[in-house]
């Protein structure tokens, strides 16, 4: 069965002394998590320590870098690799969120490289794609997020794609209140998994979690990630309330 996920994006939010009681408010809730459910905290570089260590003996919890670097190791500045993560035991790492291609210049060739490392490293990748809102209004967001799959994860074999978790977030709907309809998001959501069985198999297509990220909240997560092929969601704003994560997390099917 698939994994049913629901990851918190923190970015660049909260103080430690914020993020630590957010996590406390979360963790000491009651979610009757079912086997295949997963929760995910995408917390900034310099608490994933405390998170971990809060999360350690959680069943069905887990923490998420928000990025990685491209490097292995070596001479990269502010630079924070995998093997660094792993050795913090992150399970998680975002790659390729719209922030970072559109902000750091982040190019599909990278971010290959940045999936690649996570894997070495036995990490998770929550690989990110979405289509601006031009590119929606023209009717080519199938063949954009396509192309954004095809540069960054179809060099793999399907044993290495079936370890990768995809978030599919329009970027006109993140942050900005605007949910695409379940509708909208069940049609991309099928799309991706139908061009994964063309280039894999249909049996590989299947078991990977599709998120939907882009303005999820309590008051509308039980209608998104109700839909056949959307497995939970990546949340940003709606992630840094802790009544409302915790009442996404129950909204997982
Ligand atoms: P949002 O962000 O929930 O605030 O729209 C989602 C994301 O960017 O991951």
């Amino acid at each position: 069965m698939r994994k049913q996920i629901a990851a918190a994006n923190w970015k660049m939010n909260l103080t430690y002394q914020q993020g630590e009681t957010l996590t406390d408010e979360l963790l000491d809730n009651e979610y009757s998590l079912k086997e295949n459910h997963e929760v995910v905290f995408g917390v900034p570089f310099p608490y994933l320590g405390m998170v971990a260590g809060k999360t350690a003996n959680k069943k069905g919890f887990y923490v998420a870098a928000q990025n990685c670097s491209n490097k292995k190791s070596g001479a990269y500045t502010g630079e924070t690799s995998v093997e660094m993560l792993s050795s913090l035991h992150i399970q998680y790492v975002i790659i390729g969120h719209s922030e970072r291609r559109e902000y750091f210049n982040e190019s599909d060739q990278m971010l290959a490289e940045k999936v690649n490392l996570a894997l070495d490293f036995g990490l998770t990748p929550i690989f990110c794609c979405g289509e601006p809102l031009a590119i929606r209004e023209a009717e080519n967001q199938n063949e954009f997020v396509e192309v954004q799959l095809q540069e960054s994860l179809f060099h793999l074999s399907a044993e290495q794609l079936k370890k990768i978790v995809i978030a599919y977030e329009p970027i006109w709907a993140i942050g900005t209140g605007k949910t695409a309809s379940s509708q909208q998001a069940q049609e991309m959501h099928a799309h991706l998994r139908s061009v994964l069985a063309a280039k894999f198999t249909n049996e590989v297509a299947d078991e990977i979690s599709i998120l939907y990220g882009g303005s999820v909240k309590a008051a509308n997560a039980v209608e998104i990630f109700g839909m056949p092929d959307v497995d939970g969601g990546l949340v940003g704003g709606a992630s840094l309330v802790a009544a409302e994560f915790a009442a996404i997390i129950r909204a997982l099917k």
